[in-house]
């Protein structure tokens, strides 16, 4: 007979988030929305779906031919799981772009879905802080934004030799592609190329194929283009605001084809995670995409996968700590009753309470509360309700405490 029995794992590519990964999660996201919100950005949100036409024409070949998550809905229109949020985001701004201020600071945490395979730093679902700076043209805005990305990691305890930030132009490579009259198709090609090229063996071969007689030329112009004044202000400027560790990268080029000028992606120094942890640039021309007039943009997208790994090899990730203060152990019905009742009184004071619903052995039901790292335990058997008072135990050290009810939260709060 066939086995009916439904497996127990998720969807090929995607990850469950059990309560430790949540709160891990959690704290990386709540660290993220901290830093943005200091530097003034403003948090949005939008559906996961979108129509397929919004990623056709500015965004990268590789993502939207091979990579996207794309259905016929029952209307027959075809949607789009997103792949990435720019696109999103310059149609958000574009349709309001008459109210609303600019410089406009915006942020966002949200899944994105990509069909890859899966591999280290790699999935098919992640989370992604983008954080976008619109309505600034010059250098300012780069500055900004790689500060930002800076004071994430620094957020989360990194120090700056443990990460490097590699920038680049892309203007460069653009009057490089004029010098050699390069075509429109070529020049999406031979980004694309030029992005994977440290992943990607047969690059040089495809180099050639793409590139023919040009090769050689392309090849020794792009050694020489090693920087631009440009590049060197940026660097001299986020020394000004203490980011001293931004070097010129010029092979960097990241895979969108919306992206104009200066474009940038944080490492890993440790060797570990040989992937770029995130990355973004300027997209000065995506707005006009929907009619509207320019607007200069800058920002960046900076997953979890990849800064989850970054944060373990390093040793900065979070001991888990339950969000459940104090559990109450009951001794009988009755107590069980009554302690509901102090359990609602402790949770309008912000304790966080959990109440056994077994009036089985103490020890089991401490062993309960300490399987699941809960700090603080207090049983209440006939003794409790008579007498009003409260025996606390600290489950790490053993400590006990006889307490009156009112003075419960205020003993908790000071020893957390
Ligand atoms: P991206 O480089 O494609 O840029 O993605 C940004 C970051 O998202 C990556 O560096 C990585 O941390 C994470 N990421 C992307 N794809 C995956 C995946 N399959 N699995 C795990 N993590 C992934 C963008 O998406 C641009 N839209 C960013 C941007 C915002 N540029 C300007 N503003």
């Amino acid at each position: 007979m066939k086995d009916t029995t439904l497996g127990t794992g998720a969807y090929k590519g995607v990850r469950d988030f059990y309560p430790k990964d949540m709160y891990v999660e959690r704290y990386m996201f709540d660290t993220m929305s901290r830093a943005a919100e200091s530097f003034g950005y403003s948090e949005y949100g939008a559906s996961v779906l979108e129509p397929v036409e919004l990623y056709k024409s500015k965004s990268s070949e590789e993502i939207v031919s091979e990579q996207t998550y794309t259905f016929t809905d029952r209307g027959g229109r075809e949607v789009t799981l997103r792949p990435e949020m720019t696109p999103t985001v310059a149609r958000m701004v574009a349709a309001r772009e008459r109210e609303l201020t600019f410089p406009l600071r915006w942020y966002t945490i949200a899944n994105m879905f990509r069909y890859e395979r899966p591999q280290r730093g790699r999935m098919r679902e992640h989370w992604q802080l983008n954080a976008d700076i619109f309505g600034v043209p010059d250098i300012e805005a780069e500055v900004e934004i790689i500060a930002l990305s800076s004071s994430i990691m620094k957020a989360f305890g990194a120090h700056e030799s443990d990460f490097e930030i590699r920038v680049s132009d892309r203007s460069i490579l653009f009057s490089l592609f004029d010098e050699l009259a390069l075509s429109q198709e070529t020049q999406k090609q031979l980004l694309l190329l030029l992005d994977k090229k440290d992943r990607a063996p047969h690059s040089d071969i495809e180099l050639e194929k793409l590139l023919g007689d040009k090769t050689s030329a392309f090849r020794e112009k792009i050694k020489r283009a090693s920087s631009s004044t440009e590049l060197e202000l940026l660097i001299k400027r986020l020394k000004g605001v203490g980011v001293t560790n931004a070097i010129v990268d010029t092979s960097i080029v990241r895979a969108f084809n919306y992206y104009t000028g200066i474009v940038f992606e944080v490492f890993d120094t440790s060797g570990e995670n040989k992937r770029s942890l995130f990355g973004g640039g300027r997209y000065d021309n995506l707005l006009e995409l929907f009619g509207k007039k320019k607007i200069p943009a800058v920002g960046f997208g900076m997953g979890d996968i990849t800064l989850r790994d970054f944060l373990e090899t390093h040793e900065l990730l979070p001991e888990y700590v339950p969000r459940t203060d104090l559990y109450l152990c009951t001794l009988s019905e009755k107590a069980r009753g009554y302690a509901q009742a102090l359990a609602q009184e402790l949770r309008a004071q912000d304790i966080n309470v959990e109440v056994s619903l077994s009036v089985k052995r103490v020890g089991d039901q401490v062993a309960v509360a300490s399987a699941k790292s809960i700090p603080f335990v207090i049983c209440i058997g006939e003794d409790e309700m008579k007498s009003k008072e409260f025996t606390i135990k600290e489950l790490k050290g053993g400590k006990e405490k006889v307490l009156l009810k009112e003075t419960i939260a205020d003993y908790i709060f000071s020893h957390i």
